[in-house]
């Protein structure tokens, strides 16, 4: 019955926007008996909603504000030809567009306060379905539970506090068995050198809220178009035990100010901060499993499926923050890859090339780097890099793994927690610049690559 809560609220929710209902704005123009010419205006209001079946209110405000603007030139240049023969409906005009103008502000004004209802029906959504969750947790015997039990007077509708979400992977001190690296690749990138230096991070975003403590935030680098580009910015917050809402914003500015272009909710849920945006897809690890799923954006269908083969997932091998960040999903200049580790591995990071279509494994690596000692790890030119602290505001990335070498070594590159609590850093190769979320805030950082070819030397 719960998860029938959750339901209504998200039809409650799709059925919140702009209807398309009342697309007429029309100009028509009569003689009053005392031989005025009336023009009147009627401009539909967006109250009246009906399901509009897709399109987002902010689209549909912009349209209606796009035709009184319109509307606008065109009493502007009756207004002035008016003028010009001296004609007596100027003040009629004017009034007209005065009324225009009055309408377009109380639109601007119902469209912020339907953003705003927007947003608090997320919010009770995310709670509903959070409460049902640890109803049904609640009913269930707990297996293999990290102790902490319950403690303090946190509130209980948090999850960040969950003892479950906060597992972190500490016991475990294994060899690892020397890896076979074999150094057959030989993978010429021009141009895509190794990474000199991190700036410092620039501030986009904060999140009001706790489902916002940390999550995934993205531009795609290779866009298919046309609907979605590379300004697109797409987000999903992760704190919550059934993510599935995937908000796109039109750019940054959109996405600095607040409003959504459109919402789009995953067929199946998601976990952790793994996920990424490819070549018009959403790449992410289906909840509980170490099932990648391939989410075509356009026709937000799933596109392609498959388990990847032995990999560790919901707390076997996280990074140090935990968070089941067992499964992490990384592109660059070569392709789509997956940062993980296995049994057979013994909780090394293994780095495998995935095929973007069918989600196949094309080549894999074994790394001697374990993967819970690490905060976060990216890929840039076909080289992994790892991120030493997720809390420490001044920490360095001090390992690096090049695919193409097959080796891998320590090195020193300055990266600032700035929020400390960095939970996603993901590589953007179209804008040499990471993405990240440090603790609500969402930011980026620039960064350098050197100027040569491949090749650790
Ligand atoms: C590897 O790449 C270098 C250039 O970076 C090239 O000179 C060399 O022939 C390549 N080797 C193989 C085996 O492809
Ligand atoms: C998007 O692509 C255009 C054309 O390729 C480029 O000029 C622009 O800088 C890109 N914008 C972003 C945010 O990547
Ligand atoms: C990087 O830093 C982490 C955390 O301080 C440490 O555990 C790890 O051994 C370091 N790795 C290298 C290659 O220095
Ligand atoms: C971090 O490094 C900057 C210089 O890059 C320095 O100004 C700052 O005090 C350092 N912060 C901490 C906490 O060490």
């Amino acid at each position: 019955m719960w998860p029938g809560v959750s339901l209504l609220c998200l039809t409650l929710l799709s059925c919140l926007c702009h209807g398309r209902g009342q697309e007429q704005a029309s100009l028509s123009k009569v003689s009053d008996p005392a031989g005025h010419c009336l023009y009147t205006f009627t401009v539909a209001r967006p109250e009246e909603a009906s399901c509009p079946g897709g399109s987002s209110s902010g689209e549909e405000t912009e349209k209606v504000l796009a035709r009184l603007t319109l509307l606008e030139a065109v009493v502007s240049g009756l207004v002035a030809a008016g003028a010009k023969a001296g004609d007596v409906g100027t003040e009629g005009l004017q009034e007209a567009h005065a009324r225009v103008t009055r309408e377009r502000n109380q639109m601007q004004e119902e469209q912020k306060r339907m953003n705003r209802q927007v947003q608090e029906l997320q919010s009770k959504l995310l709670q509903l379905s959070q409460e049902a969750d640890g109803l049904r947790t609640s009913r269930c015997p707990q297996t293999g539970s990290t102790g902490g039990g319950q403690n303090d007077n946190r509130p209980i509708s948090d999850p960040a506090y969950d003892p479950g979400t906060y597992r972190e992977m500490k016991a475990e001190v294994v060899t690892v068995s020397s890896a076979q690296l074999s150094p057959e690749g030989n993978l010429s990138l021009a141009g895509c050198g190794e990474l000199v230096s991190v700036e410092d991070p620039v501030l986009h975003r904060t999140a009001d809220s706790i489902t916002g403590k940390y999550g995934v935030w993205l531009q795609d680098p290779e866009p298919q178009g046309p609907v979605y580009t590379n300004r697109t910015v797409w987000r999903l917050d992760a704190v919550s035990r059934d993510v599935r809402q995937l908000f796109a914003y039109e750019d940054l500015d959109q996405f600095s100010r607040g409003s959504f272009m459109k919402l789009l909710v995953l067929p199946e849920p998601v976990e952790s901060t793994g996920a990424t945006l490819y070549r018009g897809s959403l790449y992410y690890q289906r909840r509980r499993s170490r099932t990648l799923l391939r989410y075509d954006l356009s026709s937000e269908r799933v596109a392609a499926r498959r388990d990847l083969p032995h990999a560790g997932f919901h707390g076997q091998h996280p990074y140090s923050w935990g968070g089941y960040t067992d499964i992490d999903l990384a592109a660059d200049e070569r392709g789509l890859w997956a940062i993980y580790s296995t049994e057979k591995a013994k909780g090394a990071i293994v780095i495998s090339l995935l095929d973007p279509r069918s989600l196949e494994v094309r080549r894999s690596w074994e790394t001697r780097i374990r993967k819970n000692t690490v905060a976060n790890a990216f890929m840039a030119c076909g080289r992994l890099y790892t991120v030493a602290s997720y809390a420490a505001a001044n920490t360095t990335i001090n390992y690096t793994f090049d695919t193409a070498t097959g080796e891998g070594r320590a090195v020193a590159v300055p990266f600032k927690n700035k929020y400390q609590y960095n939970s996603m850093v993901d590589y953007n190769h179209a804008q040499r610049r990471l993405f990240a979320w440090d603790h609500f805030h969402m930011v980026t950082y620039d960064v350098r690559l050197g100027g040569a070819g491949a090749g650790a030397s």
